[in-house]
C-alpha cells in the first residue's frame, strides 16, 4: 500500500503544483479579461446612453433658460442607476456645462477625456475607483459636446471576484476528478502488475488479480520473462564459447559479480589436514580433484570452507571457533572443521555415502547397502553441517557451494536456516537413471533435499537428464525442459552441466618439470625396466568403479593376442588405498593383487614383469613423473562423473606425445574425443586399443595430443568455477528483483 501511495504521490504532487500554477496564472489573466469585457460593455452602454440623451442635450443647448433644469433632472435620474456614479456634459469649449450631484467638482473635461482614452480608464475617488468614459454628442447639426460617464468600479471588482471564485472552483474540481481517476486506475494496474511480475519472476506463469484477467499485463509479462530467459541462455552460450579462463579472470568475476558476497564451501574432505607424525605436526593436502577445483575459488574470494576435521592433529590447530586460516604460511581463507564421532563417520561416510549412494550412482554392478542406522547418521551429520553453515554465514544471503553425495540433504536444510542463500550444489559423481535410483528407500527425501539448491550441477547433460527424469518419476514437480529448471513448492532449481577440470599448468610450472626423457629414465630405473621397453600408466584410487580388473584383463589379452609385446610392454598401476575399512574395498584390493600376480606369473620372466602394482599414495609430482614417462595412459572406469586423471595426463604432456585410452563411461569421454575411446567391459576392444596406441606413429600422437591439450587448457577448472559462479551471480540478481517485487506486494497489501 505504501509503495502504491508513494507512486501515486509522485503523480499527485506535480498535478497539484500544476493546478496551483494554472490558477495563479489564470486569475490575473481573468481579471484583465473581465475588466476589458466590462470596459467594452460600459463603453457600449455609455454610447447608447449618450445617444439617447442627445435630443435632451440639443434642446438644453438651444434653450438653456428652460431646458437646462430638465436635462439636470434627466442626469440626476440617470445617475440613480446602481452602476453609474455620475454623469456630466462637457461643452465644445471644454468646460463642464452640467453634471449630476456626485460628479467630482475638480474633474475637468480635458482630464476626463484624457483618462477615458488611457489603457486603464480609471479614476480614484474618495468612495473608490470609477471607470471614466467619454462619449461625443453628435447630432445632425454636428458635434454638440461630450458626455462623461463615471461608472462604479466596485461593481466590476465584485463581478471579477465572483468569476475568480468560479474559476478556482472549476480548476480544483477538475484536479480532484483527475486525481481520483489516477488513484483508482493506479491501484488496479499496480495490483495486476505486481502479481503478474511476481509470477513472471517465479516462473509460475501469469497470475490474474481477483481472478479477473489483466490483459495489459499478459503480453508485457510474457515478453519480459522470455526476454530474461533468452538473455540468460545467450549469456550462458556466450560464456561457454569464449576462451581463456585464468585465475585472474575468475578473481575478476568474483570481484565484479559477487563483490563482497559471503562465500561458503562445504565438502566432506578438507583441503588441509594436520597430521601428527614422529617429527611433529605436518600439513597434508589430500589427492582430491574436488580440492584442486575449489582451492582457487577460495583463494580468490577469501570465504569459509567447512569440512570434516579428520586429521589426527586437526583439533590441536584450530581456534576457539574450530577454524584455522589456510593455506599455511599464506592464509587466504578460513577452514572450519566439523567434528564427527567414530559412529557418526561410520554411518554417514562409510555407510550411507559410500556403501549406499556411491554404488547407487555408479553403475558398477556392486549392490548398494541401505541401513536405517546409516540413514539416521547421514541425516544427523547433514543437520550438523547445516548448523555450521548458519553459524559461519556473515550475511543472510551467502553463496553456499555444497559438494557431492555426502550432502544430499544439506541444500534443503541450509535453505530452511537461510532462506535467502544462493545454494549451488555440485554432484561430482554420475546420476543414474530413474529405475536404478528407485531402489533407494529414501529416494524422495534425497531429491527433496537436493531441490533446496538454487543451482544443481552435474558434469554432463546426460546426468542432468537422468536427474530431471528421476524427479519427474518420484516427485510432484513442475519441470521446464527448455530452461532446465525444476520447481517444487514455489522453489526453483536450475539443473545445469558444468564439466569439471584441472588447473591448466602455468608456463612457470611446466618449465620446472624434468624433461620427458629424464622422467622416463627415473621411472624405468624405479621399476627396473630395460631400455626400449614400452610402458602404460594407470592412476586410480583402489575403487571398483575404476575398471582396474577390466584393465588388467585387457593387458592379459594383449599379451595373449599380440605376443610381440611380451617382454616389451608393462603396465605401471598406481592404486592409492581408499575406504579400506569397507569390506567391499578390501576384497577388491585383494582381488586386484591376485589378478596382477596371476598375469605376472603367466607372462613374467626374470627381469620382466608385465604388471607393476604400486599400491600406495603418490603425490602430484610423483604421478606427474609417471604421466610424462608413459607411452600410454589407461583410463578404463566402468562409470565416472568426469575422471580428472585423463585430463592430468594430457596436461603433463607438453611434448605432445603419449596416447590416452579412455573409457566411454567416463564423463571426460564427451570432451576428449581424440583419445582412443573404449568400452572397458569389452576386453578384446580394450586390448586392441592398447595395441593400436603402442603402435601409433609419433605424428598421429602429436596431432591427437595437440587437440586434446587445446580442449583441456580451454575447458579448465577456472571455467568450471566461473560458469557456476556466473550463473549464481545472475541467479542472485533475479532473486533481488523478485524480492523487490515481493516487497512492493507486501506494502501494497
Ligand atoms: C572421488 C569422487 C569425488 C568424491 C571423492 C571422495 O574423487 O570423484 O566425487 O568426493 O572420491 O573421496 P574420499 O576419499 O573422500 O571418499
Amino acid at each position: 500500500m505504501l509503495n502504491t501511495l508513494r507512486l501515486q504521490l509522485r503523480f499527485l504532487v506535480p498535478l497539484a503544483i500544476a493546478l496551483l500554477v494554472a490558477a495563479a496564472l489564470a486569475v490575473p489573466l481573468m481579471d484583465q479579461l473581465t475588466l476589458r469585457w466590462f470596459s467594452r460593455d460600459l463603453n457600449l452602454r455609455g454610447a447608447a446612453l449618450s445617444s439617447a440623451l442627445s435630443d435632451s442635450i440639443e434642446r438644453a443647448l438651444d434653450d438653456p433658460a428652460h431646458q437646462t433644469s430638465a436635462l439636470q433632472s434627466v442626469f440626476d435620474r440617470t445617475a440613480r442607476d446602481e452602476r453609474l456614479v455620475a454623469i456630466a456634459l462637457c461643452g465644445t469649449d471644454g468646460l463642464v456645462l452640467l453634471a449630476s450631484a456626485a460628479f467630482p467638482p475638480d474633474l475637468t473635461c480635458s482630464r476626463a477625456k484624457e483618462l477615458a482614452g488611457a489603457g486603464h480608464p480609471t479614476l480614484l475617488l474618495a468612495s473608490g475607483g470609477v471607470h471614466v468614459a467619454w462619449h461625443e454628442v453628435i447630432t445632425e447639426r454636428g458635434r454638440l459636446g461630450a458626455t462623461v460617464l463615471l461608472h462604479d468600479l466596485r461593481f466590476i471588482e465584485l463581478r471579477s471576484r465572483d468569476t475568480q471564485f468560479y474559476l478556482i472552483a472549476l480548476i480544483a474540481g477538475l484536479g480532484f476528478v483527475i486525481a481520483l481517476i489516477t488513484v483508482v486506475v493506479a491501484q488496479i494496474s499496480w495490483r495486476g502488475w505486481v502479481q503478474g511480475a511476481r509470477a513472471v519472476m517465479r516462473g509460475e506463469g501469469l497470475v490474474r488479480p481477483w481472478s479477473i484477467p489483466t490483459p495489459e499485463v499478459v503480453p508485457v509479462a510474457t515478453e519480459l520473462r522470455s526476454r530474461l530467459r533468452d538473455l540468460e541462455d545467450d549469456y550462458r552460450r556466450a560464456i561457454r564459447a569464449d576462451l581463456d579462463w585464468t585465475p585472474d579472470r575468475l578473481r575478476a568475476l568474483l570481484r565484479s559479480q559477487l563483490h563482497g558476497d559471503d562465500v561458503i564451501v562445504v565438502s566432506n574432505r578438507e583441503p588441509y589436514l594436520h597430521e601428527r607424525e614422529a617429527g611433529g605436526v605436518v600439513v597434508r593436502q589430500p589427492a582430491s580433484g574436488l580440492v584442486t577445483a575449489l582451492e582457487p575459488v577460495m583463494r580468490a574470494c577469501s570465504g569459509t570452507w567447512i569440512a570434516h576435521g579428520s586429521g589426527s592433529a586437526d583439533r590441536d590447530t584450530v581456534d576457539e571457533r574450530d577454524g584455522v586460516a589456510v593455506p599455511p604460511g599464506d592464509p587466504r581463507y578460513r577452514l572450519r572443521r566439523v567434528w564427527l564421532t567414530e559412529a557418526e563417520e561410520r554411518g554417514y561416510y562409510y555407510g550411507f555415502a559410500n556403501e549406499g549412494m556411491w554404488p547407487l550412482c555408479h553403475v558398477a554392478h556392486v549392490r548398494p547397502v541401505f541401513r536405517e542406522s546409516d540413514w539416521e547418521a547421514y541425516r544427523l551429520v547433514n543437520e550438523r553441517f547445516a548448523d555450521a553453515v548458519a553459524s559461519e554465514a556473515r550475511t543472510e544471503d551467502p553463496v553456499v557451494l555444497i559438494q557431492d553425495y555426502h550432502f544430499a540433504l544439506l541444500p534443503a536444510m541450509v535453505r530452511k536456516r537461510l532462506p535467502k542463500a544462493t545454494i549451488l550444489t555440485f554432484w561430482h559423481i554420475p546420476w543414474p537413471n530413474p529405475e536404478s535410483f528407485g531402489i533407494c528407500p529414501w529416494r524422495r527425501e534425497i531429491l527433496q533435499g537436493l531441490l533446496g539448491s538454487s543451482i544443481l550441477g552435474f558434469h554432463t547433460r546426460y546426468h542432468c537428464k537422468n536427474f530431471i527424469e528421476t524427479v519427474d518419476r518420484y516427485l510432484e514437480a513442475r519441470i521446464e525442459h527448455e530452461h532446465s529448471t525444476i520447481s517444487v513448492g514455489g522453489l526453483e532449481t536450475l539443473v545445469e552441466s558444468y564439466p569439471i577440470s584441472i588447473a591448466w599448468p602455468s608456463e612457470a610450472e611446466s618449465r620446472a618439470w624434468a624433461p620427458v626423457d629424464v622422467c622416463r629414465a627415473k621411472v624405468f630405473e624405479r621399476l627396473g625396466l630395460a631400455p626400449g621397453q614400452r610402458i602404460a600408466v594407470g592412476v586410480d584410487r583402489f575403487d571398483y568403479t575404476k575398471g582396474i580388473v577390466e584393465r588388467l584383463n585387457a593387458v592379459e589379452r594383449l599379451l595373449e593376442k599380440y605376443p610381440e609385446w611380451v617382454g616389451v610392454f608393462s603396465l605401471a598401476q598406481i592404486a592409492a588405498p581408499t575406504r579400506s575399512s569397507l569390506e567391499e574395498y578390501r576384497s577388491f584390493q585383494a582381488r586386484i593383487m591376485a589378478l596382477a600376480e596371476h598375469i605376472n606369473q603367466r607372462f613374467g620372466r626374470p627381469g620382466y614383469r608385465p604388471i607393476h602394482l604400486l599400491a600406495e599414495h603418490h603425490d602430484h609430482a610423483a604421478v606427474n613423473e609417471f604421466y610424462r614417462a608413459a607411452d600410454v595412459c589407461l583410463v578404463t572406469s566402468l562409470h565416472d562423473g568426469m575422471n580428472l586423471v585423463s585430463k592430468e595426463f594430457v596436461a603433463a604432456r607438453d611434448d605432445e606425445q603419449g596416447v590416452l585410452v579412455l573409457s566411454r563411461f567416463a564423463g571426460a569421454a564427451r570432451e576428449l574425443r581424440e583419445a582412443l575411446i573404449v568400452n572397458p567391459y569389452h576386453v578384446e576392444e580394450t586390448a586392441d586399443a592398447l595395441h593400436r596406441a603402442l603402435k601409433m606413429p609419433a605424428a598421429e600422437q602429436r596431432e591427437r595430443m595437440a587437440s586434446l591439450r587445446a580442449v583441456v587448457s580451454e575447458f579448465n577448472v577456472y571455467r568450471w568455477a566461473g560458469q557456476m559462479l556466473g550463473d549464481a551471480a545472475r541467479w542472485r540478481l533475479r532473486e533481488r528483483i523478485e524480492s523487490r517485487v515481493e516487497r512492493f506486494r507486501i506494502d501494497e497489501r
